[in-house]
């Protein structure tokens, strides 16, 4: 039997997803890459529920306009902090809520842990916190300098293999930029599963004189976090229960 002739479907153009991909020095800003064209609209419903969540989430392109006002975006001025990887948000949605006489921006870029993250903050009742999808490796183009009283960063990505260390968020050039964007007196606060992210931290200090080395802790669980507010974050609770270590980093802003 002659086989039927199908017509092709029509493949939208498609665009690779700009997730970890680090910014080039010509790299078009984070808010105008892949997610702008809507191409496969139903591979991700996380995609289309980011877009409507409501004002606890805010969509990249809508994000850098509130540089250097998220004052007027909370309605008051007080410190402002910022968890970079917010993963499913149980940290960022637990500390505003403990800490409502502050606000709390927690940066995602995977829709589907944005989502989580704002349904976690609308859970815990935390109207003084808000998530961005944005890359961290674009902090610049939402702050200002001085904007920020904090960046917790909580277990980034590893890429642990050489050829993938490129991909690493702990850089001279971030801890450079952090030093910018936290004001004076402020502070930048790390916990990782993963040695080598601690130690480039901790390497970068000689060439950032304005990060003051508070304390360290080579394992959270077991020797307690150099600050005294400790909460866990959803990684942090896999690693402890494997019984390995997290490492931690606490820098003050001189
Ligand atoms: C290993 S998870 C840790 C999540 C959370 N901080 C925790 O401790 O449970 C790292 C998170 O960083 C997010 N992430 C990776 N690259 C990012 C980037 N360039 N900008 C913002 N978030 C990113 C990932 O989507 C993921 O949710």
């Amino acid at each position: 039997m002659p086989r039927l002739a199908v017509a092709p479907h029509p493949r939208p153009e498609y665009t690779a997803p700009a997730m970890n991909r680090r910014p080039g020095p010509n790299a078009t800003p984070f808010a105008t890459r892949a997610h702008k064209p809507i191409h496969f609209p139903t591979v991700n419903p996380y995609r289309d529920a980011h877009e409507s969540f409501g004002p606890e989430l805010i969509a990249a392109e809508d994000a850098p306009r509130r540089k250097g006002a998220w004052a007027a975006e909370f309605g008051r001025i007080t410190p402002l902090n910022l968890e970079l990887g917010t993963g499913n948000g149980s940290w960022l949605a637990t500390r505003a809520a403990s800490a409502p006489a502050e606000d709390w921006i927690g940066l995602e870029i995977r829709y589907k842990r944005c989502v989580q993250t704002a349904e976690k903050v609308v859970k815990a009742g935390a109207g003084n916190a808000r998530v961005v999808r944005y890359s961290w490796f674009e902090l610049e183009s939402l702050f200002e300098p001085g904007e920020l009283a904090a960046i917790y960063i909580h277990h980034p990505d590893p890429w642990s293999s050489w050829s993938k260390a490129k991909h690493r968020l702990i850089k001279p050039e971030f801890v450079a930029a952090a030093a910018r964007l936290v004001r004076a007196g402020g502070e930048l606060r790390l916990k990782t599963d993963f040695l080598p992210h601690r130690d480039a931290l901790l390497a970068a200090l000689p060439a950032a004189p304005e990060w003051q080395l508070i304390g360290t802790s080579d394992d959270v669980r077991s020797s307690g976090a150099p600050w005294p507010d400790e909460i866990v974050t959803g990684y942090q609770a896999k690693f402890d229960g494997l019984g390995l270590p997290v490492y931690a980093a606490w820098l003050r802003r001189v």
